[in-house]
């Protein structure tokens, strides 16, 4: 993966490209804002805080790559990413996440993904940690460097979820001179063997430590509770020392838990925090998919609407520029982009509240697609149906192949479908595809060893009956 800076818009919309077929205005329009981020922080400091991201709302039917299109943004960027449905949310004081609760979520996005880098670093160090550690364990009483020790962690309250202690119950050291070499040696000796993978299966006693209280989140309705949570949690810990459980595990197992732990210890966590808090105010991007089901029409009305619109109203100071208090401290989300999408095909653009709609000044409209689309969307992108379909079955051994014909007769019928009945878009293509492979996909282990060609009579024969009869089609299809 490229780091965001040396991709250009060309860049991001070749990537998307590999994936989704059309919509190329949607494709540049966030290609656009992408690298405006990156554009904004070469600039002074002065011009920077001016420079607010232009957030988009996705306009387009239903099944033509909206949420596909943000699926993979994500995937190509390295900045904080995090796509949520807007239909989750319900307004500060109804029962359910209020939308704040986004912002805590992409701040956990991008700690997580600081972190996993910073610990790339550290990788060879918490091997070393760790190898120890499992000596330890694998020679109890014996003579042991305590690379490990608690106090250089950082850790003051043992928070760590692991720890590898055999520190009870050994037995008594051998001290005189003869004994530390043979101790020496042996150790040497299961360094060897564990380093050649002897020791693998041999069962060893981790002390695992529990942490995290879950059942919190159902108090989600304020947004100070996460930081109650942080702070019982260490009151927690302070008074029990963390509750652990001990657990007998084979050492290939015991090195991941105590890998894990090793790399947690060696990881500055205020230094993450700092580090993820800017990432995600200066790079961070909301995807907030489904937001024209928070859409009222001022002609229906009802309660539901009201806490509809809560939502919207909730989500303007986000958007526009606010602070959320999170665990890892506040985060200002002045510059965080906002991209939302919805189908509109019940509600409108402007059935959002004229404020919301006001925030998301750049509209894209996304396409419909045609038989053409269906064509490429079924033979190009690289997770495209058909490859899909012959991956599946090649771990039977069946070889399937596509006649060209055959897959532009599926274009056809699945555009013809969709224009019959409801428009939705490249979905049809899964269920036509499923139809027309149905019995292949049954009888795989007959056909072992052989190769089937999909051909324009095959097609003919497994969907046109379907496709021509409605009331077949609407149920089938
Ligand atoms: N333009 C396209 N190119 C390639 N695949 C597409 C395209 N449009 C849709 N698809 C495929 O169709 C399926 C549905 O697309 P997607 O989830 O993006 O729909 P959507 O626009 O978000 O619809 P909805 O409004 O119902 O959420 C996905 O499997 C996606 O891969
Ligand atoms: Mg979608």
């Amino acid at each position: 993966m490229e780091p965001l800076e040396n991709l250009t818009p060309k860049a991001i919309v070749a990537e998307l490209d590999t994936y989704i077929i059309g919509q190329n205005k949607a494709k540049r329009a966030v290609a656009i804002a992408l690298r405006n981020r990156t554009r904004r922080l070469r600039l002074p400091e002065e011009i920077r805080d001016e420079i607010a991201p232009k957030n988009i709302l996705m306009i387009g039917p239903t099944g033509v790559g909206k949420t596909e299109i943000a699926r993979r943004l994500a995937k190509l960027c390295s900045a904080p990413f995090i796509k949520v449905e807007a239909t989750k949310y319900t307004e500060v004081g109804y029962v359910g996440r209020d939308v704040e609760s986004m912002i805590r979520d992409l701040m956990a996005v991008g700690y997580s993904m600081v972190k996993t880098e910073m610990q790339e670093n550290l990788q060879s160090e918490a091997e070393k940690r760790t190898e120890e550690a499992l000596l330890d364990l694998l020679l109890p009483g014996m003579n042991k460097k305590k690379p490990t020790d608690q106090g250089a962690t950082g850790f003051p309250f043992g928070k760590s979820p692991v720890s590898a202690q055999n520190e009870t119950a050994k037995p008594p050291a051998i001290t005189d001179g003869e004994g530390k070499t043979i101790e020496k040696d042996t150790r040497e000796k299961f360094r060897e063997m564990l380093k050649e993978g002897k020791l693998e299966e041999r069962v060893i006693e981790v002390t695992v430590q529990k942490s995290g209280m879950p059942s919190f989140e159902v108090f989600a309705g304020s947004s100070n509770m996460e930081d109650l949570e942080m702070s019982m949690q260490n009151i927690t810990n302070m008074i029990t020392g963390g509750k652990s459980k001990r657990k007998q595990v084979p050492v290939g197992e015991a090195r991941k838990i105590i890998m894990a732990e090793q790399l947690d210890r060696l990881v500055d966590h205020d230094k993450i925090t700092e580090e993820a808090r800017h990432r995600v105010e200066q790079m961070g991007i909301v995807f907030i998919d489904e937001i024209d089901k928070v859409a009222n029409r001022s002609d229906r009305g009802g309660g539901q609407d009201v806490s509809r619109e809560g939502v919207q109203r909730d989500i303007l100071p986000i958007v526009e520029g606010s602070t959320v208090t999170t665990k890892y401290g506040v985060v200002d989300t002045s510059h965080i982009l906002f991209i939302a999408a919805g189908a509109f095909n019940i509600s409108r653009p402007s059935d959002l509240i004229p404020e919301l709609q006001g925030r998301f000044p750049l509209r894209v409209e996304l396409e419909s697609l045609n038989a053409e689309d269906f064509k490429r969307i079924l033979l190009e992108p690289k997770n495209a149906l058909t490859r899909q379909y012959i991956a599946l079955l090649s771990t039977e051994n069946v070889t399937i192949s596509f006649e060209d014909d055959a897959i532009q007769l599926m274009s056809e019928l699945a555009a013809e479908v969709n224009s019959k009945m409801e428009n939705i878009g490249a979905r049809r293509l899964h269920t036509i595809m499923e139809m027309l492979l149905e019995e292949i996909s049954f009888d795989a282990d007959e056909h072992a060893g052989e190769t089937i060609n999909i051909t324009t009579d095959y097609v003919n024969e497994r969907l046109k009956d379907i496709v021509r009869d409605q009331d077949l089609s609407r149920y089938i299809l």
